[in-house]
């Protein structure tokens, strides 16, 4: 098969200052005479030549640990502000920087998402996701918004939180043990109250728990393969990779499952109600009423998307600590002075838990759970980007890994240094990770930022305040720590964390 690019993707010339290693040089930024990155540019029109065979571009890029393999190439290249290559039909721009990463993130032309095959295939395209940004996604937003992620929300499922936290610290103390076992199985819990109002225990051997864990894992590893077939129409019709088979076996799983739910709900009457999102979602009327399948897809969504991140999230904040005991102690001595020894954690102490909260900064820092921030932006018209000329159809990508790691905007960024969020150099207390500064945003930016992204810090502040009040971590003997990623949906722990635990509080 004939690559149509170099098999490094060719670079945009980074500033004045950095020469584009292209042969196609452009003026310098600001200069009146704009470079244009589209047809007549010598990067995607090569590819639009319709005698050429079909090609895979840089699909190699995007295998394995791609945020790794962008960030070498954009280095190699000196393209961290904007970089273009070509996934087979598909043009991709990917900027490592924080002021073109606002611009993207920022700007109504990529206000949609590339749909990819096994988004349609899992309905995701009825849901907030990947619905594209009309008046159907800013409905689902907007009740998202209301009945779910408000402030008035979180913190009515506040009690909720608080009964998986206590489960899982009774569950706790097994002698070396996997924690993303328990961390998984607790956030569906979780996800599972706020949404639907069911309750599982966190460890009985509960068929329907099993069951919808079952869902969102065949979901998660379907919908994080590269699926060629997005890229090179000519396979289209061959499922080479078995995506589309095993999408049409999990959809009429899934559909069963909600709709069950759904219709129990129906079936409560008066004081029965329990005020879930799935009562909220019966009650709407008008034109915001769902139709049933699009209700399946927004609940399924939920659960899909509030599953997963959150586990994956606090593995790396344990296995962080366990290999720094000096920030495990930090954490502890402030947990003694705000909370004591006598009570366990109330939620409402987080807010006075600052260097815990600068150690789940510092995380997401150097461990986001997408990388690239998990599913990139489409241009819906033509546009320009860091003065490129950037024609419609481009997908773009954000890769947030290679910012948070970069040592012109971050101090020492191999280091894991929770200071620095505390200290006035490179940050401060109040130093926000929701989008307003681009250094660090792992919830991305702009209209189609993280919705549940309050939810999923005020869960994870309060679950890692709560098992570092009441245990020391430490590796089991067997398994040490080891830092090596696997990128799915998320970016995950390649060898899961094996921990033994300690009480502190003479439980
Ligand atoms: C640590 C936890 C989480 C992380 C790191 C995370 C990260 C992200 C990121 C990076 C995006 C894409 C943003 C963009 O394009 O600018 C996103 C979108 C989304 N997230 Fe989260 N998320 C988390 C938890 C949650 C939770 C708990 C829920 C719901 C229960 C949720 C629901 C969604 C939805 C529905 C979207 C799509 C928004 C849209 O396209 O309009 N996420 N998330």
């Amino acid at each position: 098969m004939q690559r149509l690019f170099p098999s490094k993707p060719p670079p945009l010339p980074l500033s004045a200052s950095a020469p584009p290693l292209s042969s196609h040089s452009s003026p310098p930024l600001g200069s009146p005479r704009r470079p244009r990155l589209g047809k007549a540019s010598p990067l995607f029109s090569a590819h639009t030549r319709p005698e050429r065979p079909p090609a895979i571009g840089s699909m190699g890029l995007m295998v394995g640990l791609a945020h790794r393999k962008l960030a070498h190439a954009a280095d190699t290249l000196r393209a961290r502000r904007l970089m273009a290559f070509s996934l087979g039909d598909t043009r991709v721009i990917v900027t490592s920087h924080p002021d073109v990463a606002r611009e993207v993130l920022n700007r109504s032309a990529f206000a949609d998402r590339p749909i990819k095959e096994t988004a349609y295939g899992l309905m995701f395209h009825r849901a907030i996701g990947f619905a594209p940004s009309g008046a159907y996604w800013r409905t689902l937003r907007s009740i998202a918004a209301t009945h779910l992620f408000s402030p008035r929300q979180i913190s009515g499922s506040e009690a909720w939180r608080l009964e998986i936290a206590a489960d899982m610290v009774r569950a706790l103390g097994r002698r070396s043990f996997r924690v993303r076992e328990v961390l998984k199985r607790a956030s569906l819990n979780n996800i599972m109250g706020s949404v639907f109002g069911k309750k599982y225990e966190l460890f009985a051997e509960d068929e329907e728990a099993r069951e919808v864990q079952g869902l969102v894992e065949e979901g998660y590893e379907l919908l994080g393969k590269l699926n060629w077939s997005d890229h090179l129409p000519f396979l289209a019709g061959l499922d080479l990779q078995g995506i589309r088979f095993r999408c049409s076996r999990l959809v009429p799983r899934v559909n069963r499952f909600v709709n069950r739910i759904i219709d129990e709900h129906r079936n409560r009457t008066g004081d029965k109600k329990s005020g879930d999102f799935v009562d909220v979602l019966l009650s709407l009327q008008g034109l915001d009423k769902l139709s049933d399948g699009d209700m399946v897809a927004v609940l399924w969504e939920m659960i899909f998307r509030g599953t997963d991140t959150v586990a994956v999230l606090i593995e790396w904040v344990l296995a962080r600590i366990i290999l720094h005991p000096r920030v495990q102690m930090k954490v502890q001595a402030e947990l003694d002075l705000a909370v004591g020894r006598s009570r366990s954690v109330a939620e409402s102490d987080v807010a006075r838990l600052t260097y815990t909260r600068a150690l789940i900064k510092e995380t997401l820092r150097m461990h986001p759970p997408g990388p690239l921030l998990s599913w990139a932006r489409l241009a819906i018209s033509d546009t320009w980007v860091d003065g490129w000329h950037v024609p419609k159809g481009t997908t773009a990508m954000v890769n947030m890994w290679a910012i948070a790691r970069d040592p012109h905007v971050w101090v020492r960024p191999e280091e894991f240094e929770p200071e620095r969020f505390l200290s006035e150099g490179a940050g401060d207390v109040e130093f926000s990770i929701f989008g307003s500064d681009l250094r660090l945003a792992p919830f991305g930016s702009g209209r189609r930022s993280c919705p549940g992204k309050a939810l999923a810090m005020a869960t994870v502040g309060f679950w890692v305040a709560t098992l570092l009040h009441e245990y020391t971590w430490r590796a089991s003997d067997e398994a040490p720590v080891d830092l090596t990623e696997v990128l799915r949906l998320s970016c995950e722990m390649a060898s899961p964390l094996t921990v033994t635990v300690c009480p502190r509080r003479g439980l």
